[in-house]
């Protein structure tokens, strides 16, 4: 596993985001966190652009790590960047049900881009970017479910966070 594509909205990363990717970086050369731009649907709270530079703050620090945003389908972008598969994070049998059926859609797509799960540590089962993004618009603290520089963002849009 020389290269690995972690996908996600990242709309915003978390603890538990974070958690996969550096596991994930024990397991490969090189990881790509690919930020999915939909221009049709653009993501909730935060654009491309901004979430690409929160990405990058958060990863500054690690030289493994690109940071990148990608649109249309995943595959053609895994196979476009000569990875060798896709990582993802499964929190229980919820993301499960759903990311079976990504992974079985996708490698009937691309048989050779294949699928890699990381269960996510206990502590962050119940995170998700929308509880995130709901608990930092009522003026509560995330500062314990992200990293700093998604506190100082979220602060950016509400003013607190
Ligand atoms: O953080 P998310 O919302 O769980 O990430 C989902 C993501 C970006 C991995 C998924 O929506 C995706 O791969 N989108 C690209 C379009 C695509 O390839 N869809 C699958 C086949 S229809």
């Amino acid at each position: 596993m020389r290269h690995l594509i972690f996908p996600g909205s990242f709309d915003p990363i978390h603890n538990g985001h974070l958690d996969i990717a550096q596991r994930a970086l024990a397991l490969c050369e090189r990881l790509t966190v690919a930020v999915l731009h939909n221009a049709q649907k653009p993501a909730k709270l935060f654009s491309t652009e901004e979430r690409l530079t929160i990405l990058r703050e958060v990863f500054a620090g690690a030289p493994k790590v690109e940071v990148e945003a990608f649109e249309g389908l995943l595959v053609s972008y895994v196979q476009h960047k000569g990875a060798s598969a896709i990582v993802k994070g499964l929190r229980g049998v919820g993301d499960f049900e759903y990311e079976l059926q990504m992974a079985h859609v996708n490698r009937a797509m691309a048989p050779a881009v294949d699928t890699l799960f990381l269960m996510t540590d206990p502590r962050w089962s119940f995170v998700s970017s929308t509880r995130v993004r709901e608990i930092a618009s009522l003026g509560a603290d995330v500062s314990a479910l992200v990293p700093p520089a998604v506190c100082r963002a979220l602060r950016g849009k509400f003013g607190q966070g």
